[in-house]
């Protein structure tokens, strides 16, 4: 029999992991998944919002592609420091980019670096225990916070800080953290979006979540709730601006009950000027009139919100990989139908799949359809790609550890998964996440040597 075809897939979130289950369900090809991570899962770990337990339980399903005979986990390995994308090409016959987008998109207003101005990437990277956040990151000292933008991570992001600890302790979130929001003195949280109700990017489940938190009020200006023309088409023809309009417009109703915070939602307004000596004391805000065709324009009117601390939450952007071709512009690879493509051709047994290959959007399911169609191109290719001299599978392992990487095996990770929910049974909880590198790597040297 021949030796199976060697795929190595670059990262192990969602679309890389879809990628191996594709792959590895074909027969005849064993996979590599690398993560320059210790742990698997990426966003679904380190993204997901931690009380949303049923969406984090899907680690039970990615779980099993990792521990398929033919799927191996190589964790803390990073493309493009660790290993190179042309060394990549000795070990394997074919390589899945399936890196996501890490960094988040900026403003572009004066003030935007101030002290109290973070990326909603930073804070759900902090609040999620991610290694690379450092832990003192947050203070959470504000008296008002404002989140700048309306999507689903907008969302997130302000109900974290809006419900108490005590909801949040069944999370897993690292114990850093929820001291920090224990102690938060934040009264008023303001979601800003620049364009109308209709044009929002948030799905309704998510949105209706905020009129059910126990801790704080959703308040509702009826005035920023017009519609134009472009409005009232989208609420004839799209299911779910209709019900996330339904939702706001029930709210902008309703008075406030008198819950320890309040949770505005605010339309037509674009952030222009964080202000402040030294750290952030205010939003600047513009406010803009409809256009009639689903846009804005300002209307010079400004007024301010006297914030100390900002969240801007306005979408993710994928980050380049040495030797890899990117587009700037869009902050993905550029591909046809997930084949790479270098200087205008395709590359051979190059491939991508997932945010890196799409850009910052879709929910984790969008990426099993995305995953099906480039492993779909990659095996009609299999056969007319040039054999890579691989040797033994484990000759990568080999050269990672001459040059001192620690790669973190399977094993290694079902020892961190082991000991965070020790850290949780110890004090009533399901897990406690270890967010510190160090404690990672302690936690994956329990695995048996033979393991590891
Ligand atoms: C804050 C947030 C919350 C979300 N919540 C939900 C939700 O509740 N429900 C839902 O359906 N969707 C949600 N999504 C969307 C979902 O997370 C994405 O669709 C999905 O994670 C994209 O998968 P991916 O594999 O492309 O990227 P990622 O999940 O980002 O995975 C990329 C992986 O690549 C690794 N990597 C990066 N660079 C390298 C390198 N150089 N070498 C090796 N490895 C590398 C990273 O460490 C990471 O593990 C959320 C997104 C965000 C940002
Ligand atoms: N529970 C879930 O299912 C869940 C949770 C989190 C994330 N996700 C998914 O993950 C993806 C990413 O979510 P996301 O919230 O980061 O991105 P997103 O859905 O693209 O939302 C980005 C928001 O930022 C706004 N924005 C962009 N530039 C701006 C600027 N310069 N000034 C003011 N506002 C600006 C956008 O407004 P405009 O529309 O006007 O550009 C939009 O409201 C989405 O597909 C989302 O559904 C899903």
């Amino acid at each position: 029999m021949s030796d199976p075809a060697r795929v190595a897939v670059i990262g192990s979130g969602p679309s890389g992991l879809y990628a191996a289950d594709e792959l590895s369900k074909h027969g005849g090809v064993s996979v590599d998944v690398l993560d320059r991570l210790l742990c698997p899962y990426g966003l679904l770990r380190y993204g997901v919002a931690p009380d949303h337990l049923k969406m984090k339980s899907l680690e039970i399903t990615l779980r099993k592609i990792l521990e398929r005979p033919e799927v191996r986990f190589l964790g803390g390995v990073e493309l493009g420091k660790d290993v190179h994308a042309a060394e990549l090409q000795h070990h394997y016959d074919a390589v899945v980019y399936a890196t996501g987008s890490a960094v988040d998109r900026k403003l572009n207003i004066p003030g935007e670096d101030l002290a109290g101005s973070f990326s909603a990437t930073e804070f759900v990277a902090w609040y999620c225990g991610h290694p690379d956040s450092e832990v003192d990151k947050f203070t959470l000292d504000a008296r008002q916070a404002v989140v700048v933008g309306v999507g689903n991570v907008a969302v997130d992001v302000a109900r974290v800080l809006a419900k108490s600890a005590e909801e949040l302790r069944v999370t897993d979130m690292p114990d850093h953290v929820l001291e920090v929001l224990d102690a938060s003195t934040i009264t008023d949280i303001h979601i800003v979006g620049r364009r109308g109700p209709a044009q929002a990017k948030f799905t309704t489940k998510e949105l209706r979540e905020l009129g059910d938190l126990a801790n704080a009020d959703v308040i509702v200006d009826p005035e920023e709730l017009v519609l134009d023309e472009a409005g009232e088409q989208a609420v004839e023809t799209d299911k779910t601006v209709r019900r996330n309009l339904e939702a706001l417009r029930d709210w902008s109703q309703r008075s406030p009950e008198g819950r320890p915070r309040r949770l505005h939602l605010r339309f037509l307004h674009s952030p222009v000027a964080v202000l402040g000596n030294g750290r952030v004391e205010g939003v600047e805000l513009e406010r803009n009139e409809l256009d009639g065709h689903g846009g804005v324009q300002p209307t010079g009117r400004t007024a301010v919100i006297e914030a100390e601390l900002l969240l801007r939450s306005v979408g993710y952007r994928g980050l380049p990989l040495p030797d890899v071709p990117f587009d700037e512009r869009a902050g993905t690879i550029p591909h046809i139908e997930g084949r790479v493509q270098r200087d205008g051709a395709v590359a051979p047994g190059e491939y991508v799949v997932g945010w890196i290959k799409r850009g910052p959007s879709g929910v984790i399911g969008t990426n099993k359809g995305d995953a099906k169609e480039t492993v779909g191109r990659l095996l009609d290719d299999l056969d007319e790609l040039p054999r890579a001299q691989h040797g033994k599978p484990d000759s990568i392992i080999s050269l990672l550890e001459q040059r001192g990487v620690g790669v973190v095996r399977w094993a290694g990770w079902q020892a961190i998964d082991a000991a965070e929910q020790a850290l949780g049974a110890a004090v009533g909880r399901t897990r406690v996440k270890i967010a510190d590198r160090k404690a990672l790597l302690t936690a994956a040297a329990e695995a048996l040597p033979e393991d590891r």
